[in-house]
């Protein structure tokens, strides 16, 4: 088998990638661990970027996005049982972003890429990249009991945090740096119409909750829990209560509840690794950066990643520009890293951490009102919400 640029995992990361590339004429081969029915089943965050958006604009798969996603020009901040309106569109100079699930993303990447006649081989197991080093790499893989090689240029490692692209690169090759929370989100998707308009994040006394939603009827809440934390301790009606307990009264009293569609909690981390780049395999999304989901960032990092390997490799086959391959990784990090640097400030504003004494917590409530109360500081959050600008490659 031969392909130009083989991509592990069928993730937004590796579907939009792959998308972009076949439009663009350069071939590509999916290879994904799990089925297709098993991604789709994976609840995960759901605020696009603005560059985002528009990238997907371009690999031609918004139609639905465009008819069915929520745009939103603000959201809300909860502190001491008030909100203060973060007015994304006014303090950006007309900037806003689009609420749509990333389950919903790939679900449209996965019909357009079907559609196309693009080949994705999901439940591919044992996936292995060789000769990394090489001008011909070649990944080993076993499907339907069968042990295959493809051939190919380069190798696109969208495999997601626990992949196997990033531990193919020798570790004395990698820096590590990481953060973990002690606490997680436990999250319910229901059938309920969202309890605002806007989304909420609001900062209590019991831990940081935030108010979601998919669409007009169906609504994405998380409370902040221990880490230790066991979803079997959450009966719905408890996670209603505590809920109600962590916002304003006026929100509280119109939070319309209902039997959950989906229960899970998932630990908080920021991870990055440097360099993204290995001879000639690259790490995009997950499988080179985490965030914690605070600040709505790890999605739309991978859709920044993708347009930067996109538009490199676009040079690279039309142009002969090997030199821009590079690049890509201390472009990719220079965003990464500021997306990182959001991430952890909004998670450390809003979230209640065990072990912090009285004088931390109060700085932290009065840096968090500090904000709020000025425009620049509000001016500072709605620039980071909607995303800074990729870099053009040049
Ligand atoms: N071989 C093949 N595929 C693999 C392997 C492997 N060894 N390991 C993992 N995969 C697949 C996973 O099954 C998954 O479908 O790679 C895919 C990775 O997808 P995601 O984890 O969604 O990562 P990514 O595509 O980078 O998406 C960006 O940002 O913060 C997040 O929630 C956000 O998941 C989103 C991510
Ligand atoms: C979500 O809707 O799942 C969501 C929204 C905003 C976040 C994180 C998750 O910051």
């Amino acid at each position: 088998m031969k392909t130009q640029v083989a991509i592990i995992g069928a993730g937004p990361s590796g579907l939009l990638l792959g998308q972009l590339l076949h439009q663009a004429g350069i071939q590509t081969l999916i290879l994904e661990r799990q089925s297709a029915d098993y991604v789709l089943g994976r609840i995960r965050a759901g605020v696009l970027e603005q560059g985002m958006v528009d990238l997907l604009r371009e690999a031609g798969v918004s139609q639905r996005m465009d008819a069915e996603g929520l745009v939103h020009d603000g959201f809300e901040l909860a502190l001491n049982g008030q909100l203060t309106h973060i007015d994304l569109k006014a303090l950006t100079g007309g900037q806003s972003v689009m609420v749509y699930g990333q389950t919903e993303v790939t679900r449209d990447l996965m019909d357009a890429r079907a559609a196309a006649g693009a080949i994705t081989l999901y439940n591919a197991r044992e996936v292995q990249p060789h000769g990394l080093k090489t001008d011909q790499p070649w990944l080993t893989f076993e499907h339907e009991g069968e042990t295959f090689r493809l051939e190919c240029d380069y190798v696109a490692g969208c495999d997601g945090f626990h992949g196997v692209a990033r531990q193919a690169i020798p570790a004395e090759s990698l820096k590590v740096f990481e953060r973990v929370y002690p606490f997680g989100w436990l999250g319910i998707l229901a059938d309920t119409p969202p309890v605002h308009e806007e989304l909420v994040y609001a900062k209590h006394a019991r831990g940081f909750a935030l108010c979601s939603m998919r669409s007009p009827t169906r609504s994405r809440y998380y409370l902040q829990v221990p880490v230790e934390e066991s979803v079997d301790a959450w009966s719905d009606q408890r996670f209603w209560d505590e809920l109600k307990v962590r916002l304003p009264s006026h929100l509280a009293e119109q939070l319309v509840t209902g039997p959950s569609i989906e229960k899970s909690i998932a630990p908080l981390r920021s991870f990055v690794v440097e360099p993204m780049q290995y001879g000639r395999l690259f790490l995009l999304g997950d499988a080179a950066h985490i965030v914690p989901p605070t600040g709505a960032k790890g999605l739309n990092l991978a859709a920044s990643d993708v347009s930067t390997l996109f538009r490199i490799l676009l040079k690279v086959y039309r142009e002969g520009r090997v030199e821009l391959l590079e690049k890509y990784s201390e472009i990719c990090l220079r965003r990464v890293w500021k997306a990182e640097r959001f991430s952890w400030w909004m998670t450390s504003m809003l979230h209640q951490f065990p072990e912090a004494d009285g004088f931390s917590q109060r700085i932290a409530e009065s840096e968090l009102a500090y904000f709020i109360n000025s425009h620049a500081g509000r001016t500072t959050i709605a620039e980071n919400y909607v995303g800074l600008p990729y870099e053009a490659i040049e």
